[in-house]
């Protein structure tokens, strides 16, 4: 890839991967879209373009005009959103995605579509749950990443697409907040952690998901991207993941920091029976074998760069600092 647009570019994922690859192609080759238009470095450090990625033609309009070859599709609602508006979520998530592969047809890109852990559903198996293990999810934001994934693969099989995915865990980051998210928990008990040194959850006590830390999830698309389409047995998503925990986890590697730290637990019963249908430990060897994915940070390596970058960004007031 060499002239990349993004879409959902003020996204959580969004707002660091588009800076990322800035630095690594160059701020012109590299086109941030998002439905929003903000002041975050996202959306000045290159081309931005308003868009509604539920728009064939403006979608089209826009890589065309970039003269993209490479199209890295983040828009989307999260699991909680998309289960309150289906529908909506159902409109976006796939309507969205059809018009990037199909613009990706017309102008012969590359590809970059995430899918998700919400794609496993409550019959795959909970701990190592392997690459290939059954997908019949329940949620409707799983639904919708499920269908992505199959046509994604459709789209390489039917058109030549080099369409390429991951299932991306729960993403631990400080620079843009997570909407609508199951896994938002972890970013939040961080920012309170900090913040307050209290934190209220609303997922419970022994409920474990895979995370990962945002540069892993970042290098990982970029490596997935540049890597050897040769050795790609898959087109519809790689399991990855960094590490699996739960609250009590999270809360134990913030306390060797900020030993007062104190964690309550109040259910969401939506968010909870959601996590609830999720797995607790994905096994991420597909992905190590075929592309080489090795992510570089544990539990304790991510809470030292978030409780620093957290603090840092308070005491400088530094704009564009998570407030939850
Ligand atoms: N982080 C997402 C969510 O919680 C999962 O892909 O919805």
């Amino acid at each position: 890839m060499k002239r990349i647009m993004l879409t959902g570019a003020l996204g959580q994922i969004g707002s660091e991967i588009t800076i990322k690859l800035r630095e690594m192609y160059g701020n012109d080759a590299v086109l941030a879209t998002d439905i929003r238009e903000d002041l975050s470095l996202a959306a000045q450090g290159g081309p931005f373009r308003a868009l509604d990625v539920t728009d064939g033609q403006a979608f089209h309009e826009a890589a065309s005009a970039h003269r993209a070859d490479a199209i890295i599709h983040l828009a989307a609602l999260l699991s909680a959103t998309a289960e309150a508006k289906p529908m909506l979520a159902w409109q976006l998530n796939m309507g969205g995605l059809l018009n990037a592969l199909e613009t990706a047809r017309e102008l012969d890109c590359q590809i970059f579509a995430p899918s998700s852990i919400a794609a496993f559903g409550p019959d795959a198996p909970r701990r190592g749950t392997p690459q290939d293990a059954p997908l019949r999810p329940e949620t409707m934001y799983g639904i919708s990443k499920a269908a992505g994934e199959q046509l994604c693969d459709y789209y390489y099989r039917k058109f030549a697409v080099d369409a390429r995915g991951l299932r991306f865990p729960g993403l631990i980051s400080h620079a843009a907040p997570p909407g609508g998210g199951t896994t938002d928990y972890a970013v939040e008990m961080y920012v309170h952690a900090e913040g307050s040194g209290h934190y209220t959850s609303y997922i419970g006590k022994g409920t474990f998901l895979d995370m990962m830390y945002m540069p892993d999830a970042i290098a990982a698309v970029a490596q997935l991207m540049e890597a050897d389409a040769s050795r790609l047995k898959r087109r519809t998503a790689y399991n990855v993941t960094a590490m699996s925990v739960d609250p009590e986890a999270i809360s134990a590697s913030i306390r060797r920091r900020l030993p007062d730290f104190t964690l309550r637990y109040e259910i969401d019963p939506l968010r909870q029976s959601i996590a609830d249908g999720w797995p607790d430990a994905i096994d991420s060897s597909a992905a190590s074998e075929e592309w080489d994915f090795r992510p570089a940070y544990d539990l304790d390596r991510t809470t030292d760069e978030m409780l620093e970058s957290l603090a840092r960004k308070r005491l400088c007031g530094e704009k564009g600092a998570i407030l939850l």
